[in-house]
């Protein structure tokens, strides 16, 4: 499928190439940025690989998925944000996810709002949830940041997690 390219503010989400396998690896080698992930080891590059492949699937599929982010002061790929359907429960996820040098200025909140924002009209989801590690509290603030309401502690990916809720507001 042809995956939309959005813009917001500070930032440019685009589809995901393989040509991005390299720098999501070393991101995702950057000590912090998956401890509150179900596996936080570092993935080699053949985990990196396929997880890159699995997105662009996951948009043939679903219609949605995660855009690579850049900054548009060309900062090359500092992350992921978007939508993720989750089988085991049949909802859609709101995720993201940067480069430590990036976190701290608002650009999680900035590049969900748009995903959000995309999901909500452009695809008309009824609702779509934010599920977070209970200890990671950057996150928790960013769900709570672009509107998402708390509602349970649920065990999803094998772990506990706090459970947060949108509506379509639209
Ligand atoms: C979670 C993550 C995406 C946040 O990105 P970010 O760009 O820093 O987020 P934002 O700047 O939009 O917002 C973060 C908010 O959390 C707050 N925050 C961050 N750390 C905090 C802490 N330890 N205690 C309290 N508040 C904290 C910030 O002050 C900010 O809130 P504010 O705007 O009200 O001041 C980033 O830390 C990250 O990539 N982490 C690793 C991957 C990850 O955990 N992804 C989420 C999986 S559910």
């Amino acid at each position: 499928m042809n995956i939309p390219q959005l813009e917001t503010f500070r930032l440019i989400l685009r589809p995901f190439t393989q040509g991005d396998v390299e720098p999501l690896h070393r991101i995702l080698g950057i000590p912090g940025v998956l401890q509150y992930f179900p596996n936080s080891d570092t993935p080699g590059l053949d985990r990196v690989k396929r997880l890159v492949q699995r997105q662009i699937n996951h948009w043939s599929e679903f219609n949605y998925g995660w855009w690579a982010v850049e900054t548009k002061t060309g900062s090359g790929l500092i992350g992921w944000s978007g939508l993720q359907y989750l089988p085991e429960t049949n909802e859609t996820e709101i995720g993201y996810l940067f480069a430590k040098p990036y976190w701290g200025q608002g650009l999680a909140s900035e590049s969900a709002s748009a995903g959000l924002d995309y999901g909500f009209t452009r695809l008309k989801i009824p609702e779509i949830v934010g599920i977070v590690h209970p200890e990671n509290i950057a996150s928790r603030r960013v769900l709570e940041k672009i509107g998402l309401k708390h509602q349970e502690q649920a065990e999803y990916f094998g772990m506990v997690c706090e459970k947060y809720l949108i509506k379509n507001p639209y």
